[in-house]
């Protein structure tokens, strides 16, 4: 069983059903549920798509894969596995500094990945109580409002949730979340294809099909490739360091290129089938499929409220176990970047940043326009940026004998340094200082 995160341990997985649960875990959450389809939604869905999926091949998994072997290399949380690797290597300890941008855009992302959360959890009672009953678009449009309006509400959700963040991550991510997640995580995948059935059973199919599947080319440009980027980073969590912790504790029996494919595949895949539960019933019940952020609370409500409450209530439940999951693992990189630099221990750590975040969050309740500029800063510029230069890193700092130490010599690892060298580094600047001149021009 994984026992508490701390530098430099012995640790590792219990078993590799458990190490995939975990990963999957800390990638699939409120990324595939909630940010892929409303980001879809406003690009234009297909085109985007496609898009997506090319990053994920292309940028995401080499990057997934060079995170995974330089913690297990280092054997360390990520900044303490850089500095290892730098000191070692005699490379510039100014490398360390990426491990500092991952531990800063992994706290801008849980800033407001908590308030998001406490939308779920808000949601839960309602749907056990039956209060989606009978709900069309406007009335759920309404709901969605009004649960967002209601600040003390979601103050006291977020406040809930974060404190279970503090208290799993002051612990150290122990064998609990990796028990709770080998169950948990399956029966979300059972009520989200049961989801997906009802969409298209009673949504409209055709439609939905012809928006995410019939590529529009001419809807297409480098804002589009930006958000691409952004998304399928934020939805396998890489580029911010993370899961150098996570490889941290594999065993050196994981083959970590077909590890790293079968998170990719999961996480791509929920984020699949979240679309097919959402759109259908965005089209069958005339909904904006760029309405924004509140685009998964607007359209499950409406489904939930043609079934027995309790059906929404596991849903919303599993919804939330699964974006707990991903939210220790960004609490974690901040607490392990403090106990590394400043030998602050992790309850101090966890309880200091906790109360941080509880004032960034209180600030996205009162003003939640800034959930999207957050989102935009943290997810589609900072880890895009950290997988730049995790890339440079891995593929051009770091010696060629350690990768192939953790991936394995043969063609893979050539094709895995090639995109690290110099697909992701290159692509990634192109499209993200194009993007950036395309947003703001
Ligand atoms: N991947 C998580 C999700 O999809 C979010 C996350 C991003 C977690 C980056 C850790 C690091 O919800």
């Amino acid at each position: 069983m994984a026992g508490p995160v701390v530098a430099g341990k012995s640790d590792h997985w219990g078993s590799r059903f458990g190490f995939i649960m975990a990963a999957v875990g800390s990638s699939v959450g409120l990324g595939n549920m909630w940010r892929f389809p409303y980001i879809a939604g406003e690009m234009g869905g297909s085109a985007f798509i496609l898009v997506y999926l090319g990053c994920i091949l292309l940028f995401g998994l080499p990057v997934l894969m060079a995170e995974y072997a330089l913690g297990r290399y280092g054997q360390r949380s990520s900044i303490a596995s850089i500095r290892k690797i730098v000191t070692e290597e005699k490379k510039p300890i100014a490398w360390v500094g990426m491990g500092w941008l991952g531990a800063i855009a992994s706290l801008l992302l849980f800033s407001f990945y908590i308030v998001i959360s406490a939308w779920v959890f808000d949601f839960i009672p309602q749907a056990f109580m039956g209060d989606f009953s009978g709900f069309d678009a406007a009335a759920s449009g309404a709901n969605f409002d009004d649960t967002t309006g209601n600040k003390l509400e979601i103050f006291a959700y977020m406040a809930g949730f974060l404190a279970l963040n503090v208290i799993i991550v002051a612990r150290g991510v122990h064998g609990g979340i990796e028990k709770a997640a080998e169950i948990l995580m399956p029966a979300f995948f059972i009520m989200l294809l049961g989801m997906v059935a009802f969409a298209v059973f009673t949504g409209d199919a055709a439609a939905t099909v012809e928006f995410l599947l019939t590529p529009d080319f001419s809807k297409m440009g480098f804002e589009t490739f930006m958000a691409a980027v952004g998304q399928a980073f934020f939805s396998l969590s890489v580029g911010s360091c993370v899961m150098f912790t996570y490889g941290a504790y594999l065993t050196r029996d994981t083959n970590i290129p077909k590890n790293a494919g079968l998170v990719a595949s999961a996480d791509t895949f929920v984020a699949l089938i979240a679309g097919f539960a959402i759109f259908p019933i965005v089209f069958a019940f005339g909904l904006n499929p760029a309405e924004g952020p509140g685009l998964f609370f607007v359209t499950m409500p409406v489904a939930f409220g043609q079934l027995p409450g309790i059906v929404g209530g596991v849903f919303f439940t599993l919804a939330l176990f699964a974006a707990f999951t991903s939210s220790i693992s960004l609490l974690e990189t901040g607490v392990s970047w403090l106990e590394d630099q400043k030998s602050i221990g992790r309850l101090k750590g966890a309880l200091g940043l906790g109360v941080i975040m509880l004032c960034m969050g209180a600030g996205y309740i009162w003003a939640p326009e800034f959930i999207d500029h957050a989102s935009f800063l943290s997810g589609d510029v900072m880890l895009p940026l950290g997988g730049v230069l995790i890339g440079i890193f891995a593929g051009w700092v770091v010696p060629k004998r350690i990768l192939a130490s953790e991936l394995g010599e043969g063609m893979h690892l050539e094709i895995v340094l090639v995109l690290l060298r110099f697909v992701v580094p290159v692509a990634i600047s192109i499209i993200l200082v194009m993007g950036m001149i395309n947003k703001f021009s």
